[in-house]
């Protein structure tokens, strides 16, 4: 087996990955190693902003007050703390880097978002945040001869041998190599795929709970998935993200007959927290017998919408949909997940050796409900330091020798990958998606458990470990969605 050691590997090539990798180039040679090409993560597609205490009228306290109402009386306040008090720094290092968030007459602008009780989300290009972070952030990567990345390096299981991370395996180009690092970052983003309707990308796969899982690692919180109340809903179109922002700025929801309804559910309406919005839709799709509610922008002004919003007005016109002059048809879809990989506020796991940082981990700082636009800077302050504690504990990468490295990628393939992808997914969505109850949870686990076979191989291609990592990340969320009992936050039991 091709075998290759670095000082420090970080799986991933999103914000929390290439910020934790900037850190630890200070001290080393460093992989990223993803999936696809560098820009494809969840970091990407991130539109309605990033949500930083920075704003005149805001404080740092107030940024931590509502993340920890956000959350349901489950957040790490520690971890909140370190959020709320790092980020403004980590924000005014990538405008120095030439991040460039929206201004007017050179002040940066500040939206509004559910749940937050000030303006404090910045955003570029309008509603491309994630895209000018992720540029900001491959530009300077690129820029570290210290960091070699590696695309299409499909990351397959850690190395741990006696309680230490030694590294992970990855296939690339059909052959698989080890590679052993003294430190090794997980930063492999989300578990959108999980689940039928998702505002996630394809890569979202839950690669790195599942394989982390396998390794031994402690994982909490799997229970807490987001669901975004307003992805679009139209025939033929992708389950694309209509943001969080355009409520900020005033839109509306409609039921299937124009109605508004959000206030019988609550009294902050549409700038109700998320996981009361989504539940709200839900059960006015079901009351109505329909498929989707609308949100509704009409009455703002058009050229502002075009103007601030670009990218999702340029989407929904592709789908022949003119968001300025029509209702857009939407439905909640899976959006985070909340839980992860148990990490310390530095990013240490429970095996030495091993950090995480961003979606894959969880410090406890979203609590049972992420507050919108906290996850970029989440990824940013929580990478930097995963980054800042592997350099803390320096291994001397030749003396590594771990026994027993293994290469048994299994020669026969998966017998119905597309059959097996989509039952996972319409199972979890149907039974373990946003309402969920004793029988529901039951019904899935018994769905899952009856495709158990499909776990106990290494496959030779991406596509048929994605799948294995889907279905085994699926079982952590219906065991620990199980588990709790009562409803809180995004987790819901109408039992
Ligand atoms: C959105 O733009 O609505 C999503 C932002 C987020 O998930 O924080």
């Amino acid at each position: 087996m091709i075998t290759e050691r670095v000082d420090f590997l970080v799986i991933g090539s999103g914000v929390a990955g290439l910020r934790a990798a900037f850190e630890a180039a200070e001290a080393g040679s460093v992989y990223v190693i993803t999936k696809d090409t560098l820009k494809e993560s969840s970091t990407e597609y991130a539109q309605g902003g990033v949500a930083v205490a920075l704003c005149d009228e805001d404080t740092i306290g107030i940024h931590f007050e509502d993340t920890i109402k956000a959350g349901d009386g489950l957040c790490a306040e520690e971890a909140v703390r370190v959020l709320v008090n790092e980020g403004p720094e980590r924000i005014m290092e990538l405008i120095s880097w030439g991040a460039e968030f929206d201004k007017s007459n050179s002040r940066l602008i500040f939206t509004l978002e559910a749940a937050h009780s000030r303006r404090r989300i910045l955003h570029a290009h309008g509603d491309s945040t994630g895209r000018e972070i992720e540029r900001v952030l491959i530009k300077k990567a690129m820029s570290i001869p210290r960091i070699k990345k590696y695309s299409f390096a499909y990351f397959l299981d850690l190395i741990v041998h006696d309680g230490r991370c030694y590294g992970a395996y990855m296939l690339r180009d059909g052959q698989v190599a080890a590679v052993l690092a003294g430190a090794t970052i997980l930063a492999t983003g989300g578990v959108g795929q999980v689940f039928s309707r998702t505002t996630n990308p394809l890569v979202a796969t839950g690669d790195g709970f599942a394989a982390a899982y396998r390794a031994g690692a402690e994982l909490s919180g799997m229970e807490f998935v987001q669901f975004h109340p307003t992805s679009l809903y139209a025939s033929g179109a992708p389950q694309f993200l209509i943001s969080e922002a355009l409520r900020g700025e005033g839109a509306v929801i409609r039921n299937i007959h124009k109605e508004r309804f959000m206030g019988l559910y609550h009294p902050d309406g549409e700038l109700a927290t998320r996981d009361v919005v989504a539940r709200a839709i839900v059960s006015e799709i079901f009351r109505t017998k329909s498929h989707h509610v609308y949100l509704d922008v009409t009455h703002l002004d058009k050229e502002y919408i075009k103007k601030r919003f670009p990218r999702i007005y340029k989407t929904c016109l592709s789908y022949d949909i003119d968001i300025t002059a029509e209702l857009i048809p939407v439905s909640p879809a899976a959006h985070y997940m909340m839980g992860g990989v148990k990490t310390d506020i530095d990013g240490r796991t429970n095996i030495e050796g091993l950090y995480a940082a961003g979606e894959v981990a969880c410090t406890g700082v979203h609590g049972a409900n992420r507050l919108a636009s906290n996850s970029l800077l989440e990824g940013l302050v929580f990478g930097a330091r995963a980054g800042k504690a592997a350099v803390r504990q320096p291994v001397d990468i030749q003396a590594i020798d771990p026994k027993n490295l293994c290469n048994d990628i299994s020669e026969t393939p998966l017998d119905n990958p597309d059959e097996i992808r989509s039952t996972i997914r319409r199972v979890m969505w149907e039974k373990a998606g946003i309402i969920r109850s004793a029988e529901s949870l039951n019904e899935a686990s018994e769905a899952l458990n009856s495709l158990e076979y499909v776990t106990r191989r290494t496959y030779p291609s991406r596509y048929e470990n994605e799948i294995k990592n889907i279905l085994q990340t699926a079982q952590l969320i219906v065991k620990s969605a199980t588990e709790r009992k009562t409803s809180i936050g995004a987790h819901y039991r109408s039992d």
